[in-house]
């Protein structure tokens, strides 16, 4: 039997929705607007395009928003200050700096530089470590966006086995560690499976929710899965296809003809995890901004 899609385009749709009904209710009710803020640094095509469609979305959701623009050859120093600068910025909420950063340019060193509490990308330390104890934080956006997607989709993690392949600091671990706290929307027994497996079968095998971010072309097939698994396939890779006109097609990490054959649910690439990226970053954003304004 063919599996059911879980739609991610159209629950993507459902929470920016919600996001923007709330936003005008704050805006009406309480005259204030959600602001985040974007740096880009350089020219990656492929962060230009996040970058501009982010800002879109802010703008459909009712948000304040700026993009900051450095050049690829900017000193550190300079993008620090930038952050400082959005730090202290009361009219932003939310600070975001588009990765990869040039190589000169030490990461980690910028992402702890962001103000925990603007930082609705979930990737500062401190955040992490809340979300890892289950205190409340910033989840990051990838992760959050498949919790809700599960939820959403009427398949519950509690008590499920979830497996994760893929062990990665935007992915893997921080999906892992949501869906295992002992709160609503996760409770599941979890286990994450990467590439130091001999032979990932026995693990994709007895998923009831398999999640798949490995970054590799529709690596797991329908014979590595259990008779009716819900599927999460977050990979987007590109494949020549000399049918298409560009050349080539989107494709996930999981092999969709042969997987939607066993499972019971799964989520089409393009179409499903993609879209919830940015729906749930405007969900922390407005979640950064409504507990500021309710500590002032
Ligand atoms: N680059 C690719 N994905 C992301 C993301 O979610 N946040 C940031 N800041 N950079 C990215």
């Amino acid at each position: 039997m063919a599996a059911k899609i879980i739609d991610g385009k159209a629950i993507a749709e459902q929470i920016r929705n919600e996001v923007r009904r709330e936003t005008e209710r704050l805006k009406a009710e309480r005259g204030f607007v959600p602001g985040l803020a974007f740096i880009l640094v350089g020219e990656n095509p492929a962060s230009q395009v996040y970058v501009r469609m982010k800002g879109k979305a802010c703008e459909e959701a009712g948000f304040h928003s700026i993009t900051e623009r450095l050049p690829a050859t900017v000193p550190e120093q300079v993008l620090l200050d930038k952050v400082a600068q959005f730090n202290n910025d009361p009219k932003i909420h939310g600070l975001l700096v588009q990765l990869p950063l040039p190589r000169h340019i030490n990461e980690q060193k910028i992402i702890e530089s962001i103000d925990p509490e603007k930082d609705v990308d979930g990737f500062h330390p401190i955040n992490i470590g809340r979300l890892v104890i289950g205190l409340d934080t910033f989840k990051s956006c990838t992760p959050a966006g498949i919790q809700e997607l599960l939820m959403r989709s009427g398949n519950d993690p509690s008590g499920k086995h979830v497996v994760v392949v893929g062990r990665s600091t935007i992915v893997g671990k921080p999906v892992a560690n949501i869906l295992l706290q002992k709160q609503a929307g996760a409770n599941a027994v979890v286990t994450v499976a990467h590439t130091g497996a001999t032979d990932l079968l026995p693990y994709t095998k007895s998923a009831d929710i398999l999640i798949v971010a490995v970054g590799k072309a529709e690596v797991i097939t329908g014979e590595m899965l259990k008779e009716g698994a819900v599927v999460i396939d977050v990979g987007i890779n590109r494949v020549e296809d000399l049918s298409a006109k560009s050349g080539y097609r989107i494709v996930g990490d999981v092999h969709f003809p042969s997987a939607s054959e066993v499972a019971g649910a799964i989520t089409p690439v393009p179409g499903g995890v993609g879209p919830m990226t940015i729906a749930m970053l405007l969900s922390n954003t407005l979640k950064a901004a409504k507990k500021v304004r309710a500590s002032v």
